[in-house]
């Protein structure tokens, strides 16, 4: 640091005057430590370390309410009208006058939600790409499950039901590129979390299958718990690290998907908006969490569709039905 200049008047740390004036020095371009004794230069920094502590937990509370608001049991804040991709639709819950069984699935879904989140909160508190690959790694499960059962119907002739095997497979794609974006930045680089994510996927599997054949509609009920989190995650995540992400690249993976590759695919799992209507841009790394987090919210709305419409609609199928009917 260069010496301060000659005649600039030489600033004395006081009891009384010490928060006023360490704001001062550290703003300094010449640095405080210029003006102080060490001894009292160590105390300051410590104090100005310990504001910034408490500045960034209280950052995190606030954080975190907004999150609490967003909880699994909870409706959605709603966001700010401005926020490209929003969303605010409530979870699905059965209230006091619905079916007993009902009820009784969505609470074990709810439990069984908390109780992961738990498990990933105590495991990953500090290490967020990791996190999000274990989640990425076990989002596209239900998907798989959903299309394994689909298929076995349809082979055995009990049903059939083209479209949700089609949206489906655009959904698994979608957290297939999510979870390439994932390992591109690093998040699973620990042996040991690669396994964690493959062990609960494996497992993850034949619970999903079992529960999509005793009741598909627990099943898009549990699907659509893990995917609230999966969009809270991420928005927390954004909220918290913003401008740093702005600073940062976005990995090619993430470009070619959202940009350069298959659009039909990535059109076909939004099924609450006509294809050709989402075209988000990456810029850096905030742009791509901000569209895996709205990816998340698309596959929420159709999770929560599933559990009410009796047979899934392609957005490709409904728009040829609307030319059709057109013409
Ligand atoms: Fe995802
Ligand atoms: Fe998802």
């Amino acid at each position: 640091c260069p010496p301060p200049q000659s005649g600039r008047p030489r600033l004395r740390v006081t009891r009384s005057t010490r928060s006023p004036v360490i704001s001062f020095l550290a703003s300094s371009p010449y640095g405080f430590v210029d003006f102080v004794p060490r001894r009292r230069g160590r105390r300051i920094r410590a104090e100005a370390t310990a504001r910034t502590r408490q500045e960034k937990e209280q950052q995190e509370a606030e954080v975190s309410a907004v999150e609490d608001s967003f909880a699994v049991r909870e409706a959605a804040a709603a966001p700010p009208p401005e926020e490209e991709g929003g969303f605010d639709e409530e979870l699905t819950l059965a209230g006091e006058d619905g079916d007993w069984v009902v009820r009784f699935e969505q609470s074990f879904n709810v439990f069984l939600t908390d109780t992961v989140i738990f498990i990933l909160d105590i495991l990953y508190r500090d290490r967020d790409y990791a996190r999000f690959f274990v989640l990425e790694t076990i989002a596209r499960v239900p998907y798989f499950a959903f299309i394994s059962v689909l298929h076995l119907y349809e082979t055995f002739g009990w049903s059939r039901r083209a479209d949700n095997i089609k949206v489906h497979f655009a959904e698994s794609m979608n957290e297939f590129h999510h979870l390439l974006i994932m390992e591109a930045l690093g998040g699973n680089s620990v042996w040991l979390d690669r396994f964690l994510a493959r062990f609960s996927a494996f497992f993850y599997y034949f619970v999903t299958v079992g529960m999509y054949m005793l009741s598909p509609r627990m099943a898009y009920h549990f699907s659509e718990c893990v995917e609230r989190h999966a969009y809270s995650t991420y928005d927390k995540f954004l909220k918290l690290n913003g401008e740093e992400l702005k600073k940062l690249p976005a990995p090619e993976v993430a470009v070619n998907y959202y940009m350069n590759e298959d659009l039909y695919m990535f059109d076909e799992f939004q099924t609450s908006r006509a294809p050709n209507s989402r075209r988000p841009k990456v810029d850096n790394l905030y742009d791509v969490f901000v569209n895996v987090r709205d990816d998340e919210a698309e596959h929420c709305k159709t999770m929560k569709a599933c559990q009410t419409h009796e047979t899934l609609r392609s957005p490709h199928a409904v728009q040829s039905s609307i030319e059709a009917d057109a013409e």
